[in-house]
């Protein structure tokens, strides 16, 4: 039997400007879905950085089944595909077309083929007439959006998304979250919002680039969202 996919962080520690912005951390991830919550500035976009191999540790590893996945991208870009909390970090081609088939073709997919993928993932997201839109004039949620698109159509066996609920409206926010509720892809979810996480396995709450808490949702949203309120009643 194949093993289960785990994602190892061992002693992992970054600093920037010569102050610690992260870890020391150790910990195993291996549910299929796991989110991460913590206030603006805690790590949750480093840390997925560092999941996603796309940026090296100072100290420490961050492995997939032993593979280092910063040292070996080719295993880090067959298993992970990253939402970016910025698409303006994540789109690079003119087109909407463009864009979605140039993960494939990365994949192997020849030309022809990776184009007819990128449209039948447009339709089935219900956005053909997208395919030669100009990506620079599509709105902000409409450009998240498409980094959704584009990594959905790799079909990565990890997928890490950096709040992609963020400027999406309420029709599109709940498609996506349908969506997501039935991939067979692990996920781990960045968000503010404790209710999108209520149905995970886990929930790691990152304070100051450290593990505050970690364990099973109920007891983890209870006490974040607890601590959210109380610090948002002292800034009234
Ligand atoms: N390249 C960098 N250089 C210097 N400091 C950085 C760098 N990247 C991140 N930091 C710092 O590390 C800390 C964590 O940043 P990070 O972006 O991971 O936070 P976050 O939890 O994703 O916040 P948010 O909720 O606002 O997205 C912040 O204090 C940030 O200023
Ligand atoms: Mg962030």
């Amino acid at each position: 039997m194949a093993r289960p996919a785990t994602y190892t962080f061992d002693n992992v520690s970054l600093a920037k400007d010569g102050k610690q912005i992260f870890g020391p951390l150790s910990l195993n991830l291996r549910e299929k879905r796991i989110g991460i919550v913590g206030q603006n500035g805690s790590g949750k976009s480093t840390f997925a950085r560092l999941l996603a191999g796309l940026i090296a540790p100072d100290s420490g590893q961050v492995h997939l089944n032993g593979a280092n996945l910063f040292k070996d991208r080719k295993t880090a870009l067959a298993h992970i595909g990253v939402i970016f909390q910025n698409p303006d970090q994540q789109i690079i081609f003119p087109t909407v077309i463009e864009e979605i088939a140039f993960g494939l073709q990365q994949q192997g997919l020849n030309k022809t083929d990776a184009h007819r993928r990128a449209q039948d993932v447009l339709a089935r997201h219900g956005r053909a007439d997208w395919a030669d839109r100009n990506t620079h004039i599509l709105s902000q949620g409409q450009r998240h959006y498409l980094c959704l698109m584009a990594v959905l159509a790799m079909q990565p066996s990890l997928i890490i998304l950096d709040e992609p609920y963020a400027g999406l409206d309420i029709p599109t926010s709940m498609g996506l979250h349908h969506m997501l509720g039935k991939l067979d892809q692990s996920l781990v979810m960045i968000t503010h919002d404790p209710a999108v996480l209520q149905e995970y396995d886990r929930v790691i709450w990152l304070e100051n680039g450290s593990v505050k808490q970690d364990g099973p949702a109920a007891p983890v949203l209870a006490d974040f969202s607890a601590e959210m309120q109380r610090l948002g009643a002292l800034q009234c």
